[in-house]
C-alpha cells in the first residue's frame, strides 16, 4: 500500500513549484472550461490546487468565487504567494479533499486536474458529491492506464508516483456512478499542451533533481501507458 506522503513524485511537484501539473497543462484547463457555463456568481472549488494556476485563471478570466484546497503545505503557500502577487481573492485551504469541513451544497463547479489519482477515491468523491449543488459538475482530469497491467509494471508505477491504485475509463467510469454521478462523459485532447511554470524553493536538496530525472525516465519509458483522459459529470 503507498500513502500520499511517501510520494516522492508529489514533493518533487511541490519543491520545484511545477504549475499545471497536470496532462495538457493550463492550456487544457481554459480550453475545457470553455465549454462549461461559468457565471461570475458561479463558486467554483478547486481540489489539489498546486501552486494555484488554474485557480488564478478562473478568478481573474470569468471574475468567479474560487476556493483552492490543497494538502501540501508548501503548494499552498506558494499559492497563496500567486494570489497575493495578482491581488486575486480566491480562498485557499490547506486540507484533504477526502474530508473538509466546508458546508454541503457550496459549489457549481469542481475541478480536479491530476488530484484523484493520488487519494482515496471513494472518499474523495463522497466529499465532492457532497460539497457540489445539484446540478453541479464535476471535471477531473486524471490518469488512466489503457489496458490492465502486469503487477511488476503496476507496483513500479504506483510506487513512483503515490498512486493507491490504477485506474482504466471503465474503473472511472464506474466509480463516479457508484458516487452518484449522471451523464458521465470521457474526452481526450491530445494536440493541446503547455510550457510548465516553476516557482522553486531556496535551498533545494540534489536528491529532489534526482527524483525529476526519474519522472522523466519513467516518461518516456511508459509513454504509452501514462495516459490519461478529461472526464466530466453532474451531479
Ligand atoms: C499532480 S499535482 C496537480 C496539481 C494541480 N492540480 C495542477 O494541475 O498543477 C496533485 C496535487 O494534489 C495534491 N493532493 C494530493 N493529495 C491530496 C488530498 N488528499 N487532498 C488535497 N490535495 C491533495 C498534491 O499536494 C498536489 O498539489
Amino acid at each position: 500500500m503507498v500513502f500520499i506522503q511517501d510520494s516522492n513524485y508529489l514533493q518533487f511537484l511541490a519543491k520545484f513549484g511545477v504549475g499545471g501539473a497536470h496532462p495538457g497543462g493550463i492550456n487544457l484547463s481554459k480550453e475545457i472550461m470553455k465549454t462549461e457555463s461559468i457565471l461570475p456568481t458561479s463558486q467554483i472549488l478547486d481540489v489539489g490546487c498546486g501552486t494555484g494556476q488554474t485557480a488564478a485563471f478562473l478568478a481573474s478570466h470569468y471574475a468567479t468565487n474560487v476556493t483552492s484546497i490543497d494538502i501540501n503545505p508548501i503548494m499552498i503557500e506558494k499559492a497563496r504567494h500567486r494570489m497575493k502577487k495578482a491581488r486575486l481573492s480566491v480562498n485557499i485551504i490547506q486540507g484533504s479533499i477526502e474530508e473538509t469541513s466546508l458546508p454541503n451544497e457550496t459549489f457549481d463547479f469542481i475541478l480536479a486536474e491530476s488530484v484523484l489519482a493520488f487519494v482515496n477515491k471513494q472518499r474523495a468523491l463522497q466529499e465532492i458529491f457532497r460539497l457540489l449543488k445539484k446540478g453541479g459538475r464535476l471535471i477531473a482530469i486524471e490518469f488512466t492506464i489503457p489496458r490492465l497491467l502486469s503487477s511488476k509494471l503496476a507496483e513500479d508505477i504506483q510506487q513512483f508516483y503515490g498512486f493507491d491504485a490504477l485506474l482504466t475509463k471503465k474503473d472511472w467510469v464506474a466509480l463516479f456512478q457508484e458516487s452518484g454521478f449522471q451523464d458521465i462523459r470521457i474526452q481526450k485532447n491530445k494536440d493541446i499542451s503547455s510550457k510548465p511554470e516553476f516557482h522553486i524553493s531556496k535551498d533545494i536538496e540534489s536528491s529532489w533533481y534526482d527524483v525529476m530525472d526519474q519522472h522523466i525516465r519513467m516518461n518516456e519509458k511508459y509513454d504509452t501507458i501514462l495516459d490519461y483522459r478529461i472526464y466530466t459529470c453532474t451531479k
